[in-house]
């Protein structure tokens, strides 16, 4: 039996995982491995393609960074605290390498990408420097590590999507995986650290995403999530065979359609949308299809056009404005969640407020918010001064999440006394005599356990009350 557990952070919350069984096949065989994720979705599901790499080498995976062979931190960079949160963590692997200083540290992602071979200088303590383009190269790296050699490989490739490669499911409720389905991103908002971290946007084949999709399904999956920084621009020509006649490139939209095809009892969710991008075919889509859950995380940002511009988000405010008239037209019930900076550079109380009247325009269902924190290389950071002072930074992501409360509340409360679809994702994390699942619209749901169910099916659960973030209701099957 072997222990297969990472912490995991999503938007600032840690969770744990379950022990999975797997088989040690390779040259390395016993040998453990530690890995810890932060940052986005992405990063996680990375984390999934360097343990599938390794466990091909033959190692085992531990819960416990004390038991590790070699511990690995898949770190991020949006902002300045999740830089210092990784750097925190490193500081207390310290002492382990001190009682084991065979111990092979090595620091995965975005940070790697972002420091190269500096991290080496500043944290003596690390190994090995990945970035996200270079798992592949993870067991001929270790091995000069073992050499008695750093090393570091932060090479970005145009091409590497790891289509071949069947992810390790950590963490998993064995329930609902994510399937990576592009890497990188061409945007440039003047903002973000992601562009260079992550190189160049390309697009998975869709073959392996389906077959990806197929076979979480047979072994008992109910729910995937697409991921990529901007799925709307999934693009995939597939390569003609010599003497076939080529193939039709496929969107977004078709590759939705697609997943949503390999079962009725599949839910599919994705994430993230840029509103410049997300078509109105991909809305009728997500309307044909029951399985395709009704909710969009569609990062507005901020609500100023002037602001827009400077972030260069490539869309103002009436055109996002548009986009969200286009979902509630197409899918009156579909849940809309988004991303909001507050202090970016220049912007004035005026331009706050125009966040504000934002948010109460779309009534957001939920919305990851934060203050502006420069980050080195980027656009922004080039050509404007970060200029408001951090109080009043701080000051107006208050008043974003005060906001935001009232309106995750309003939303919730209009899901009391409606019944809902609910797809059992484990028992609750208070007590194990509930179920907790989520609705078609990304909401938790917490209701009693029946004993006619189990974690994986779906149930149909009447709400009867709720806080700010949970229903809560009883299954009327
Ligand atoms: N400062 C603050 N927030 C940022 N984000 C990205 N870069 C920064 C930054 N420099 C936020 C955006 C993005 C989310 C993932 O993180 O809102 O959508
Ligand atoms: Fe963090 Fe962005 Fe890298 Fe994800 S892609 S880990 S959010 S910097």
């Amino acid at each position: 039996m072997l222990d297969l557990l990472h912490t995991t952070k999503t938007h600032d919350e840690t969770r744990q995982g379950e022990a999975v069984e797997l088989a040690p096949t390779g040259k390395a065989d016993g040998r453990k491995l530690y890995i810890e994720s932060y940052g986005c979705q992405m990063n996680f599901s990375d984390s999934e393609i360097v343990a599938s790499i390794l466990i091909d080498q033959g190692y085992e995976t531990t819960k416990d960074y004390k038991q590790a062979d070699v511990v690995f931190i898949n770190t991020c960079s949006i902002r300045e605290n999740a830089e210092q949160r990784v750097r925190n963590r490193l500081k207390e692997f310290e002492a382990v390498k001190a009682k084991n200083p065979g111990l092979v540290v090595g620091v995965l992602g975005c940070m790697a990408e972002r420091l190269k071979s500096k991290f080496l200088e500043e944290e003596k303590l690390v190994d090995v420097v990945v970035g996200p383009d270079a798992y592949r190269d993870l067991p001929n790296l270790i091995n000069k590590v073992e050499d008695g050699n750093k090393a570091v490989n932060v090479l970005l490739s145009r091409e590497e999507t790891y289509a071949d490669i069947s992810p390790v499911r950590l963490n998993s409720n064995g329930v609902s995986a994510f399937i990576s389905i592009m890497r990188g991103c061409d945007n440039m908002c003047s903002f973000c650290v992601v562009p260079f971290t992550r190189g160049r946007e390309r697009s998975r084949d869709y073959a392996s995403i389906v077959k990806e999709a197929q076979d979480l399904y047979n072994a008992g999956y109910r729910e995937v999530t697409l991921l990529g920084q901007n799925v709307d621009s999934y693009k995939y020509t597939p390569k003609v065979e010599e003497g076939n006649d080529p193939l039709p490139t496929v969107n977004f939209a078709n590759l939705l359609e697609l997943v949503a095809q390999v079962s009725p009892e599949l839910r599919i969710r994705f994430s993230t949308s840029h509103p410049k991008d997300i078509t109105d075919e991909v809305l009728y889509t997500m309307a044909k299809y029951e399985n395709i859950c009704k909710y969009i995380h569609l990062p507005v940002q901020s609500g100023n056009s002037r602001v827009l511009e400077l972030m260069n988000r490539t869309y103002d405010r009436q055109w996002y404005m548009g986009r969200v008239d286009a979902i509630k037209r197409i899918m009156p019930d579909c849940a809309i969640s988004t991303d909001i900076i507050t202090g970016f550079c220049t912007e004035t109380e005026e331009e706050h407020a125009e966040t504000l009247s934002m948010m109460d325009y779309v009534k957001y269902d939920f919305a990851y918010m934060f203050a502006y924190s420069e980050r080195p290389g980027t656009l922004a950071a080039k050509r404007y001064q970060d200029d408001i002072p951090e109080e009043i930074k701080k000051r107006r992501l208050t008043e974003v999440v005060n906001k935001q409360q009232i309106h995750s509340l309003e939303r919730i409360t209009q899901y009391v006394g409606k019944v809902h679809k609910v797809l059992i994702e484990g028992f609750s994390k208070r007590s194990d005599k509930d179920y907790c699942g989520r609705n078609d619209q990304n909401t938790m749901v917490v209701f009693p356990v029946d004993a006619r169910f189990k974690v994986g099916d779906y149930v149909h659960v009447l709400g009867e009350s709720c806080t700010s973030a949970t229903l809560i209701g009883k299954i009327i099957d």
